[in-house]
């Protein structure tokens, strides 16, 4: 028996980086996966590579929800794990930010944590179990100069994961965020229009002195979405190579 079997999971964002590790290792742990993202093509692909069911689904969207929940519900049957992990990038000056740069970002991976957990709660109360892991950052626990928006975004990820968690604490359903601290994926790369992006700079600056790989956030992912984690809800769990142990003043490299 796999560490993940009877699980019925649903990954946004997951036709690349941690999502696609997360699903990767959710498959090989027995449960039966639900790969959404708005990239269609990766996606399928990807999905039927690794013996996963492909939904499309723009997180942003609240009608997407309702029918990818509902799409889940009708192949698998209702959800008991979602990982909200879908999230995008976007860095400027505060004074340079537009609102609509501001509100592509929140709309994405704030709301649409929301809208994710919103979605499936009634299905997990109704069951009595689930696991809700919302991908925040180390940005939604410490501050980095330019990303005013998907610092917002992510603090508030990490402050909604405690309300839902208090919520459904007494109802079998536990809620907990993630906080990655720099991972080798797309994220950097598509928030610079594409292009490659050489992360040595920050490697140097990591206590453990190298940038994280997605299956190492995958390992934490799927600690929380299994029974092994029966006793975290409400929980912050770091994953940085040391990055938060330290104050502004270390130094390191
Ligand atoms: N890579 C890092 O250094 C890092 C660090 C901390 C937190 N994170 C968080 O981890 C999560 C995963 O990011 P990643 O590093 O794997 O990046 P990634 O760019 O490789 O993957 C993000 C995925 O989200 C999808 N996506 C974007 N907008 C979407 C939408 N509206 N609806 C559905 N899917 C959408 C993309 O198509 C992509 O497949 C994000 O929430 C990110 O903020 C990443």
């Amino acid at each position: 028996m796999g560490r993940l079997s009877g699980k019925v999971a649903l990954i946004t964002g997951a036709a690349g980086g941690q999502g696609a590790a997360a699903a990767r290792r959710f498959v090989a742990e027995g449960a039966q996966v639900v790969v959404a993202d708005v990239k269609d093509e990766e996606g399928k692909a990807f999905a039927e590579e690794i013996g996963a069911h492909y939904r499309h689904l723009d997180v942003s969207e609240e009608d997407d929800w309702t029918s990818a929940v509902a799409e889940v519900t009708d192949v698998y049957g209702p959800p008991n794990v979602l990982v909200n992990n879908a999230g995008v990038l976007h860095f400027s000056t505060l004074q340079d930010t537009k609102l609509a740069d501001y509100m592509r970002i929140v709309q994405i991976n704030q709301v649409g944590t929301f809208l994710g957990m919103r979605t499936v709660v009634p299905g997990m109360v109704e069951a009595g179990a689930g696991s809700i892991i919302n991908v925040s950052s180390i940005e939604g626990l410490r501050a980095a100069p330019f990303l005013t928006a998907y610092t917002a975004s992510k603090f508030a990820i990490r402050g909604m994961t405690k309300v839902a968690a208090l919520e459904l604490a007494d109802k079998g359903v536990r809620v907990n965020s993630v906080h990655p601290g720099m991972i080798e994926t797309g994220l950097l790369p598509t928030a610079f229009g594409g292009q490659p992006v050489d992360l040595s700079f920050a490697s140097k600056k990591v206590p453990m002195k190298r940038v994280g790989q997605p299956a190492e956030i995958a390992e934490l992912v799927v600690f929380l979405a299994s029974d092994e984690s029966s006793y975290c809800t409400g929980a912050e769990f770091v994953a940085d190579g040391g990055v938060t142990a330290a104050h502004s003043l270390s130094s390191f490299g």
